[in-house]
């Protein structure tokens, strides 16, 4: 098992996740971050840490997010200390079905 970034993160990038990882999963893109599954050692200290609740123990439910963690951390680059959020983040907090709304081709994320 590992744990997943979902929808929540999508156009905010809090990154207050970042900063607690003990093993550097996390990988930046444009407009959102993933992680690692084959590095994450499931400790879960992250999940508390999302102001939008987007960080989640991988389910059934949440396997598409765990396939972009798999694939996107391949390709975006590490990320291990926090930053600004996006300058929206406020505004797409409490939106849902960001990333299908937003990223209208999934091919120019990698
Ligand atoms: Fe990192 Fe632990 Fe979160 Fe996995 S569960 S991404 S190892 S902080
Ligand atoms: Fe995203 Fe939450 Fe981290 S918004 S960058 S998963 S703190």
């Amino acid at each position: 098992m590992t744990f997943v970034v979902t929808d929540a993160c999508v156009k905010c990038k809090f990154t207050d996740c970042v900063n607690v990882c003990p093993v550097d999963c996390f990988h930046e893109g444009e407009f959102m971050l993933v992680i690692n599954p084959d590095s994450c050692i499931d400790c879960g200290v992250c999940e508390p840490e999302c102001p939008v609740d987007a960080i989640r123990p991988e389910s059934p439910e949440l396997l598409i997010w765990a396939e972009r963690g798999r694939e996107y951390s391949q390709k975006w680059p590490v990320i291990t200390a926090s930053k600004k959020p996006l300058p929206d983040a406020d505004k797409h907090r409490d939106e849902t079905g960001k990333f299908e709304k937003y990223i209208e081709d999934e091919t120019d994320l990698r």
